[in-house]
């Protein structure tokens, strides 16, 4: 596995990326309400990248299901939509829908890439439980990322987790390396499988994860849609997503996409 280890100034660059990424999923967050379109979210996040002088990473994207560009900057994906959901004009957010926002940059050539899932107005306490429960799985990651520590250890727990909250983790789509590019190695899976025990990360300084843990209400299956993007639970139930940008440190994990200009050290 080639995996890039980043010296603390490259750190710093994904960093600044991942502040841009932070502040765009804050005023999304904030403004998404009943009545508010994805298609407006979207324009709002193309307007703020620009002026920081980034640029949307997602934009453009091939699927990799049929070479169909992504059309837009940010991922919006409502309910029973796990992720890749288009923003559009014609949807309209409405009271007690969950919906997940995922949004990167490149920045002086380095990226950054996060995700939130927010309720919109009043959600159920259903809904709140599935929000709480992937957060917290991600918090889990972040807490337990250190050198020397196997990915794998940190992806059980992540999985018993959410199964034992009586959810499901997406097993179709891994977290991954960051960079230069937004997709790089390894693959960083939110469960245990054969592949990931054949070769395991041995987390070490200087390695930077996205890590993006997807949680099912009900079973773990998807499906994409016609428009070759839009990802959807095979029975319906709702889905959520949680994504950061971390770096492994050398006294443990540092979360690049959270927003403040502080350095975040969990250990
Ligand atoms: N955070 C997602 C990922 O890392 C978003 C990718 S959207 C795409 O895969 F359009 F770029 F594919
Ligand atoms: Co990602």
């Amino acid at each position: 596995m080639d995996i890039t280890l980043r010296s603390r100034r490259e750190i710093e660059l994904i960093r600044r990326a991942g502040a841009v990424v932070a502040d765009v999923l804050s005023k999304l967050k904030e403004i998404a309400e009943p009545g508010v379109t994805t298609g407006c979210l979207d324009a709002v996040a193309s307007q703020m990248t620009a002026e920081a002088g980034a640029k949307a990473l997602f934009k453009g994207v091939c699927s990799p299901y049929a070479r169909t560009p992504f059309p837009a900057c940010v991922c919006t994906s409502i309910n029973e939509q796990v992720v890749h959901g288009i923003p559009s004009e014609a949807v309209i957010l409405k009271e007690g829908d969950i919906l997940s926002i995922d949004f990167g940059v490149r920045l002086d050539g380095y990226c950054g890439d996060a995700a939130v899932t927010v309720g919109i107005g009043e959600i159920s306490d259903d809904k709140r439980r599935l929000l709480d429960v992937t957060k917290h799985i991600l918090d889990i990651a972040v807490t337990r990322t250190a050198p020397g520590i196997k990915w794998s250890e940190i992806a059980a727990e992540m999985q018993n987790y959410t199964e034992s909250a009586g959810f499901s983790i997406v097993k179709d789509f891994v977290g991954h390396g960051i960079g230069k590019k937004m997709h790089e190695e390894p693959r960083v899976p939110n469960f245990v499988n054969e592949e990931l025990l054949a070769g395991d990360i041995i987390l070490t300084e200087g390695m930077v994860l996205a890590v993006e843990p997807m949680v099912n209400a009900g079973i773990s299956d998807v499906r994409t849609l016609k428009d070759k993007w839009t990802v959807v639970t095979k029975d319906g139930k709702c889905s959520a997503h949680f994504e950061h940008t971390i770096a492994v440190v050398k006294d443990g994990c540092e979360v690049l996409t959270a927003g403040s200009t502080l350095r975040q050290i969990t250990k």
